[in-house]
């Protein structure tokens, strides 16, 4: 097993950093450009043999110390009978959850994701030395997701509203989705992922306190079901300062987002907790001259600090040049740590 990443996230001193990249499966990797002309997302993902073959790309082009599964926070949904489809625009629901759903009733069918337990199973048995990473989304994104129809937009107005009009049905629905997570979460670890990480990518589109009290209790719960079993990553997005009041108890590492200074992250998080991040991911738009410009200030960081986790503040962008990825992690792995 390649353990820089799990030394570092058991606390253990490693020569340098370990790196890995938010949204590195598939998306600006050339090998998987060229599979999607061929297969389409969900046949990818539903296919044990090329989903294992998309989670194992990055190691052979971009040289990282961990893959991460080639999945979608959106299939939870999916268990709880929502009807799915990836568009080339993104993912949409046939049947949303809508503003008229105050009364809705939603049935469990944990068996929807069995095939990614399939996917896990064919990554192990491909390479077993590799750090994999699972993960699912956090409770509130996918509640948001949840009512993204056939006519996708970005805002998720419609989600929200409900949140603050029917508080009741809203909690009744978290509760289902944290319920399905947790089962999905200690499925992933009986079949053998090495980390897991939450991605709650929008936590910014509430109050830092309605998250903390209404949402938080879901996500701890989520987290709760790895701890202890495996090393687990929270990813707060636009938590803001509500990341002061995280601690060992609820997750090993926190992820931060490219908005938030890592230095200033580092004094206000708990100390047990390491952080991972949070490159800005349009960095890999700008010149190697900008890019060496700004990996050179964070080295600082990484000189002061053993329990950080090289990676994105959010995940590539579909257009960013995968070769600039590469040199961050090249970079990463020649430079003096002094350690
Ligand atoms: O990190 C990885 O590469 C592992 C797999 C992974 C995917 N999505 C595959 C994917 C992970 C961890 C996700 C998380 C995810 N999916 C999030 C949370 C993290 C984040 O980045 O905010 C969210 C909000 C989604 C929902 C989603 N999936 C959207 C909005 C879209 C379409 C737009 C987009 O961002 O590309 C997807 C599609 C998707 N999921 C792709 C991939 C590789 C792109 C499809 C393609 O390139 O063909």
């Amino acid at each position: 097993m390649n353990n820089i990443l799990l030394e570092t996230l058991n606390n253990n001193k490693t020569k340098r950093p370990p790196v890995w990249f938010m949204r590195q499966a598939g998306r600006i990797l050339p090998s998987y450009q060229k599979m999607k002309k061929k297969y389409t997302f969900s046949e990818m993902m539903e296919h044990p043999d090329l989903a294992a073959e998309v989670t194992l790309l990055p190691l052979s082009s971009l040289d990282v110390d961990a893959v991460i599964l080639f999945s979608d926070i959106l299939v939870v949904p999916q268990a709880l009978g929502l009807d799915l489809e990836f568009k080339s625009n993104g993912p949409i629901f046939h049947n949303p959850i809508t503003t008229l759903d105050s009364k809705r009733i939603f049935k469990k069918n944990i068996t929807k994701l069995d095939y990614i337990y399939n996917n896990i199973d064919k990554v192990k048995s491909i390479n077993n030395t590799v750090p994999l990473i699972g993960f699912c989304g956090g409770p509130l994104t996918v509640f948001c997701f949840m009512f993204r129809g056939v006519n996708p937009t970005k805002n998720f107005n419609d989600a929200i509203k409900f949140l603050y009009e029917h508080p009741k049905q809203s909690k009744y629905i978290l509760n289902l989705i944290t319920e399905v997570s947790e089962e999905y979460v200690e499925k992933q670890i009986n079949h053998g992922i090495n980390c897991f990480q939450l991605f709650e990518t929008y936590c910014g589109l509430i109050p830092q306190k309605k998250y903390e009290s209404e949402i938080m209790p879901f996500s701890k719960r989520i987290l709760q079901k790895a701890k202890g079993k495996v090393p687990t990553i929270f990813f707060p997005k636009d938590y803001g300062l509500g990341i002061k009041n995280l601690n060992k108890s609820d997750c090993d590492y926190v992820s931060i987002d490219w908005q938030m200074d890592i230095f200033e992250a580092r004094k206000i998080l708990d100390n047990d907790i390491g952080i991972q991040g949070n490159i800005d991911p349009r960095l890999l738009y700008s010149s190697y001259q900008e890019i060496d410009f700004e990996l050179n200030r964070i080295k600082k960081f990484g000189l002061e600090n053993n329990n950080w986790i090289i990676n994105l503040g959010h995940g590539f962008l579909p257009d960013i040049n995968y070769e600039k990825a590469r040199y961050i992690v090249d970079w990463v792995k020649n430079t003096n740590w002094r350690r």
